[in-house]
């Protein structure tokens, strides 16, 4: 069969075979792969060659297949190959692919997953997705157009996101009339600007999808020029690095304690590297004690070794503290923990980066609270720039510091994805906003130990007499907080209790002068302010605070930091027209003319308490009322 006629095969699998296939090649090795390439640069019709002549398209797709190459009316009777690929009908008459999508094929020499990422500039998010998992990287070029920008953004993203392994698959060489200076003149290239992102090696092959030049054989005809393999031949051949995995050092993230009876507890996961066997000494991480294997079982029983990629359960011979998000490590090598790090950081939402806010942290089975501080910078993924940044928006991609609030098991991102690669998630509404790839933790992390305190939060507060509490007020500007909170302090302060009170416009004159309004600086007051109201409480004060504090994600980080039952939200619901007719400072007038912006309720939000301790209605009590309603709360 010659490459430009494609001809339907009598073996081609049909779907009910598909078990029987793919249990006979089971034990091939994996090869996962990504292709990037712009929206017309022929990516889906190079998958859907690479499908066809592996043979993996089933009957009835290849019917649909001819019947949809005929009505959109491709080139003669060739079978348009995008088609097959392109997947959802309105994603077809887009004309682009819009999605991740997985596709499995095999040879006789190797399984392979594909996964088909969309072109288009907005979509980072999907490439990285897509690329996260890949071994290898098919770049693909119009041979017409040569490197682009879109060329180095997917290099740039698949080099940052750990793929090894880079393919320039120089496309449409039919299109230049298999022109080897042409095709000699992109690898030049792209060699010099690969090398300037660290992209020491990889692989140029001319081709030509539509054609079917150096796609399964090598050299084709056209290209007698060429001395290196199809493309086909090096994706079965590439060296990955499964077996660079099983030679580092052990470890397996706890998925979870498996504990069926009295009699047997076992630790399952995924190894994520080396090799473990019973009698190896290993050491739980983060708290440092070590153990050794009793046995590992699996599936088909016990095991004599088992290695990396596989999911086992560990037994241990002693009795040692060990619970999901533990990592069991080589007793004598094991990763670091840490609660800073430096990372790249890939924003993936369309809200911005709230630096200093409170996202989870997923890192392989640990799930911590996190913040972002501001990047450092932003990286131009179009010239590779260094630019200064507040924030990250979506598809943005910097370097910041990252802080959790407990300590982490990882390695750097070079050395291991699973242990260095985490996602980012909104607290409130679950959503993946970022991913992060660990460069280094930082030193001041550790060399900053926690010093153990002999005098207690509770003998500071048995000296008081009193337990410590945090009175948190929360509402509009002028729904009088201040107000409320100083009644309060004033009568606890007459019944002996040791009380203090943090007002908003009283910090902003000192600790935090240098805040001003926007979300973030807003986001950092209400942290330094919780902060300063834990260590108050922890020294056993009353503390009252008074902020608007408008956003419930920092509310609820401070509520976090404090011991169950001491942190009380009080919501001074005062209606925005009440707080605007009073306007006892005239900044409502004045967000109104335009002349202060960012002002709450007006052109900033405030989002309203949704299980508040207490709340305050202000149009139906007096000060006095409202300030025995709260005390009766604390003390009843
Ligand atoms: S918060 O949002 O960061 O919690 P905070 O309570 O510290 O605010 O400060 C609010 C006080 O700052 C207001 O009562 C008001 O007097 C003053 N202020 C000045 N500019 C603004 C603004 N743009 N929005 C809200 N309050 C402002």
């Amino acid at each position: 069969m010659t490459s430009t006629e494609p001809v339907y095969q009598a073996d081609a699998l049909i779907a009910e075979d598909i078990d029987a296939y793919l249990a006979q090649h089971q034990n091939k090795t994996l090869l996962r792969f990504i292709t990037c390439g712009s929206v017309d640069d022929g990516k889906s019709t190079l998958i859907g060659r690479l499908l066809y002549d592996s043979k993996m398209i089933f009957e009835d797709q290849l019917a649909a297949l001819e019947a949809d190459s005929k009505r959109v009316g491709t080139q003669g009777d060739a079978i348009d190959f995008a088609l097959l690929v392109d997947g959802l009908a309105a994603e077809r008459e887009q004309g682009i692919t819009i999605d991740v999508a997985y596709r499995f094929f095999t040879t006789e020499k190797r399984k392979f997953i594909v996964a088909d990422t969309p072109g288009h500039e907005q979509y980072t998010r999907n490439m990285v997705t897509g690329a996260s998992t890949a071994d290898l990287a098919v770049i693909l070029i119009d041979a017409r157009k040569g490197v682009l920008t879109q060329t180095r953004r997917h290099s740039f993203l698949a080099h940052l996101v750990g793929i090894r392994h880079i393919v320039l698959a120089v496309n449409k060489m039919d299109l230049v009339d298999y022109d080897q200076s042409t095709f000699e003149h992109i690898v030049a290239d792209y060699r010099s600007f690969a090398k300037s992102i660290g992209i020491t090696d990889f692989t140029p092959i001319p081709i030509s999808g539509f054609k079917g030049d150096n796609i399964t054989n090598a050299p084709s005809p056209n290209t007698p020029w060429y001395d290196g393999p199809s493309l086909i031949n090096h994706l079965e051949t590439v060296e990955v690095d499964n077996t660079t995995a099983q030679a580092q050092p052990f470890r397996m993230p706890v998925q979870w304690v498996n504990r069926p009876n009295l009699d047997f507890r076992g630790f399952s996961g995924l190894i994520t590297s080396g090799t473990v066997k019973p009698g190896d000494a290993v050491r739980i991480v983060p708290s440092g004690k070590t153990s050794t294997v009793k046995s590992i079982v699996s599936f088909d029983g016990e095991l004599d070794e088992a290695v990396a990629g596989e999911a086992v359960t560990i037994c241990l011979a002693d009795e040692v503290d060990c619970s999901r998000g533990n990592v069991i490590a080589a007793a004598g090598n094991p990763p670091e923990s840490a609660d800073q790090f430096e990372a790249n950081i890939i924003w993936m939402s369309d809200d911005d980066l709230i630096p200093g806010r409170a996202y989870w942290l997923k890192l392989a089975t640990q799930t911590v609270s996190a913040t972002i501080a501001q990047p450092k910078y932003e990286i131009d993924v179009n010239s590779m720039e260094h630019l200064a940044a507040k924030t990250l928006k979506l598809n943005g991609i910097g370097v910041a510091e990252v802080t959790t609030d407990k300590p982490i098991v990882f390695e750097p991102y070079e050395a291991s994805r699973s242990l260095g690669g985490f996602i980012l998630i909104d607290k409130l509404t679950n959503a993946t906003v970022g991913a992060g790839m660990i460069n280094f933790s930082l030193r001041r992390a550790q060399n900053v130990h926690w010093q153990a305190l002999e005098i207690t939060r509770e003998q500071h507060a048995a000296m008081k007499n009193q337990k410590p509490a945090v009175l948190w007020f929360t509402g509009l500007s002028g729904s009088g907080k201040s107000t409320i909170a100083n009644m309060v302090e004033k009568k606890l302060h007459r019944m002996n209790r040791h009380t203090f009170l943090l007002d908003g416009d009283n910090v902003r004159h000192g600790l935090n002068k240098d805040l001003g309004f926007t979300e973030a600086d807003r986001i950092e007051n209400i942290r330094r302010v919780g902060e300063v109201a834990k260590l108050m409480a922890d020294a056993g004060l009353i503390v009252i605070t008074a902020f608007i504090s408008p956003f419930r994600a920092e509310r609820e980080m401070v509520r976090a930091m404090l011991p169950e039952g001491e942190f009380f939200e009080i919501h001074i619901d005062t209606p925005l027209e009440v707080a605007e007719a009073r306007d006892v400072k005239g900044l409502y007038q004045k967000a109104r003319e335009g002349k202060l912006k960012n002002f709450t309720g007006i052109d900033s939000p405030y989002e309203k308490p949704e299980n508040p301790e207490i709340r305050i209605d202000t149009t139906a009590m007096t000060v006095e009322q409202a300030a025995d309603l709260i005390i009766d709360r604390l003390l009843g």
